[in-house]
């Protein structure tokens, strides 16, 4: 069994798998631009986050039903239990949704359908959190934090994800304010492709509790002393990394410089079906890349769910944390 950890940086859409891609194509009538799965798989050259998305956003149109969100979630949890994974907060982008015509309902009762049952089915605990395309406008973001209303009771915080670059988190300002009054955790990519000034700005104008990614932080020794004294917890991705070329290589990562400085790092899959790679294989790569301990490997699986919003639950994340220290590699 594979070391004990919470997923904390994962995009539901980012899990379609080829096989399930052309079967929910199949049973929706959408016509892919794709002969197979093999020929998709070749569409995944990346050569950035934008090369990315537009394939991501592509297949997303296969997408239709209820029970299509309910197997994209399911077929991810149950794959994810095999990877050790006890607890998952789940990112999912309505706007990329409701644009194709579907409403929020489809969207987060479909998730939610899978969510509910994880416990049972798959001994994995689960939080929604919805992002935010930061392509998109700030008025759109407030449309979508209204639609999203009547299911509060299912979103555990709202996120902001997509094309960074010339989108700083103040854009996003209004809506993560409103998103606090409801009592919404908050998390933002920051410091992926864009400059480390997007994750001081994340954590000064949208009160993010957590950095997705954050990886360009250690291009400024101030921030990181930062990021360390206040504890902020930062979702790392590295085989989303090399597959994106923040890192031309594993053995690059920054990951051990980071834990060094005393960083909360953790370690995620991001977009598994897309980047080669699910939590537990994440883990694997960078103990055989980047040589970290064991000891190493239990600090990050202890991280994952130190950072993880499990406050109301505390007895559940320190039964978790008790998994990690008791085992045994
Ligand atoms: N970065 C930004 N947006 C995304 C990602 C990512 O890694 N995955 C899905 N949307
Ligand atoms: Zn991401």
């Amino acid at each position: 069994m594979p070391l004990p950890k919470a997923e904390l940086h994962l995009h539901i859409e980012g899990t379609l798998e080829p096989d399930l891609a052309f079967e929910l194509a199949a049973r929706n009538g959408v016509k892919l631009p794709y002969a197979d799965t093999d020929e998709l798989r070749e569409a995944y050259r990346f050569e950035d986050l934008q090369s990315f998305l537009d394939l991501y956003y592509e297949l997303m149109a296969v997408l239709r039903t209820e029970r299509d969100f309910e197997d994209l979630a399911d077929a991810y949890l149950a794959r994810a239990a095999t990877q050790g994974v006890r607890h998952a907060e789940i990112f999912f982008d309505p706007q990329a949704h409701l644009a194709r015509g579907l409403d929020m309902g489809t969207v987060v009762e479909g998730l939610w359908r899978a969510l509910g049952r994880s416990e049972e089915n798959h001994g994995i605990s689960t939080k929604l959190i919805m992002c935010f395309l930061r392509d998109e406008s700030a008025d759109s973001a407030l449309e979508t934090l209204d639609a999203a209303r009547p299911y509060l009771d299912r979103i555990t915080g709202i996120g902001l994800d997509s094309a960074e670059v010339g989108h700083p988190p103040v854009k996003f300002r209004e809506v993560y304010e409103a998103a606090a009054a409801l009592g919404l955790r908050r998390v933002a990519h920051a410091g992926e492709e864009g400059p480390p000034e997007y994750i001081a700005e994340a954590l000064d104008l949208l009160g993010v509790e957590r950095v997705d990614h954050g990886l360009r932080c250690m291009e400024d020794p101030a921030l990181v002393e930062r990021l360390v004294r206040e504890r902020i917890p930062l979702t790392l991705c590295p085989l989303s990394n090399v597959r994106l070329r923040a890192v031309d290589t594993l053995a690059d990562h920054p990951l051990p410089a980071m834990l060094d400085a005393g960083l909360l790092c953790t370690v995620n899959s991001d977009d598994p079906a897309y980047f080669g790679g699910y939590a537990e294989d994440n883990f694997r790569a960078v103990r055989e890349s980047l040589g970290l301990t064991e000891e190493r490997l239990r600090e990050l699986a202890r991280n994952s769910f130190l950072a993880s919003f499990l406050e109301d639950d505390e007895e559940r994340r320190a039964r978790y944390l008790a998994e990690v220290d008791a085992y045994a590699f």
